[in-house]
């Protein structure tokens, strides 16, 4: 059997420093028996600067050889100027076009060792374990007509409008409801679909097919939620969720704020799939520039995108959980980076904490939570 291939996708920032413990810790799988070939690729601001583009073509060639790519950070307000498909955010779009991802699966969890961490009350957070699946295609940020022009007519007729076209074909909110619905029926049976079927067609017509799909999952417990209720029920009570399915703008916005639970954008990771097992895999925090290079970030949610990566592409959910028993076991002996750091813990860098990882991964280590 041909060695499974990893494109690894390192961007500027943080990138790079985060996507090195991430290949740290897949090295010391290799006495578990997995062997991955891997290959470099340039994108975003970096690729921008060697190659003229923020996705070079050498970049497309090599996803498209691989069977899963490991992407780390990209964008850099340098290349703000530009227009806006020449920045380093366009390989973010363009490799889920070229890849056809179109579910973004973000898994909040609070563990115990960390629910302090959050911004929120500790008896608000505890128990928190999330799932966010987000559709990735479609909706506005892919509808046509879109763009800027002289408007021709209402009340500003002749000044410059922007416009974008929301939109969403039934057989589009079919296989994102699907997928969330299996989800839900493997985790705790229980859905909310968010919308804002109260002011958008869009949202009329998901609703309905979300609705109609509900029917052979008899066994799920399916809500609809407005959007803006959603956000707040996510801060007011987020333990109560299971899965959350939105479309790719409010699934935008509720991943984020639902990874902000935990207190720091750099412990969960997002995993980014299509129709084949060819997955994208990623930390989907920031470049965070302004710390890069200086060993401080925090590369568990990179490390985490590997785990989702073992277990949705590579077929190797055995790999992805001794991944997470080990960032766990290195988080419950204290160790943190700044950005999740308490008083009486031990700081290490980055460094170091990948080091951590990769040793307690590479020693098999079991470790229950209590
Ligand atoms: C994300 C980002 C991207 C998005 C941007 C950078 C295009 O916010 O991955 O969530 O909006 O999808
Ligand atoms: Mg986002």
């Amino acid at each position: 059997m041909p060695a499974f291939r990893i494109a690894m996708l390192p961007g500027e920032g943080v990138g790079p420093e985060i996507i090195a413990q991430a290949r740290k810790v897949l090295e010391a799988l290799k006495p578990l028996g997995f062997h991955a070939e891997v290959e470099d690729g340039a994108v975003g601001g970096v690729a921008c600067e060697s190659h003229g583009s923020p996705l070079p073509a050498e970049t497309l060639s090599l996803v498209q050889r691989a069977d899963a790519v490991l992407f780390g950070t990209v964008g850099d307000p340098r290349f703000d100027h530009l227009e806006r498909a020449a920045r380093p955010e366009r390989a973010l779009l363009g490799l889920r076009r070229e890849l056809g991802l179109f579910a973004c699966l973000k898994e909040v969890v609070v563990p115990p060792d960390l629910v302090r961490l959050s911004p929120l009350r500790s008896e608000r957070v505890a128990g928190t374990d999330l799932l966010v699946v987000r559709e990735l295609s479609g909706d506005v940020y892919t509808g046509l007509p879109r763009g800027q022009r002289c408007a021709p007519d209402g009340d500003f007729e002749g000044q410059r409008e922007g416009f974008d076209t929301m939109r969403y074909a039934e057989d589009e909110v079919r296989r994102i409801a699907g997928i969330a619905f299996e989800m839900a029926r493997a985790r705790r049976g229980k859905l909310a679909s968010v919308d804002k079927a109260n002011v958008l067609e869009t949202s009329g017509l998901w609703r309905s097919v979300v609705s109609e799909l509900a029917a052979q999952y008899p066994d799920v417990e399916l809500t609809h939620l407005y959007a803006d209720n959603a956000l707040m029920q996510l801060i007011g009570h987020p333990a109560s969720f299971d899965v959350i399915v939105a479309g790719n703008l409010f699934g935008d916005l509720l991943s984020d704020a639902a990874s902000a639970l935990t207190g720091s954008i750099g412990l969960s990771a997002s995993a980014l799939l299509g129709e084949s097992a060819k997955g994208m895999f990623e930390a989907g925090h920031g470049t965070a520039l302004d710390i890069a290079g200086q060993d401080i970030a925090n590369p568990i949610a990179c490390i985490r995108a590997l785990g989702l990566l073992l277990r949705h592409s590579a077929r190797r959910p055995d790999l992805s959980a001794v991944i997470e028993v080990a960032i766990r076991s290195v988080l419950h002996q204290g160790y943190r980076t700044v950005d999740i750091r308490r008083s009486s813990t031990r700081l290490v860098g980055t460094e170091r904490m990948g080091d951590l990882i990769a040793d307690a991964a590479r020693s098999g280590s079991t470790f229950t939570e209590h």
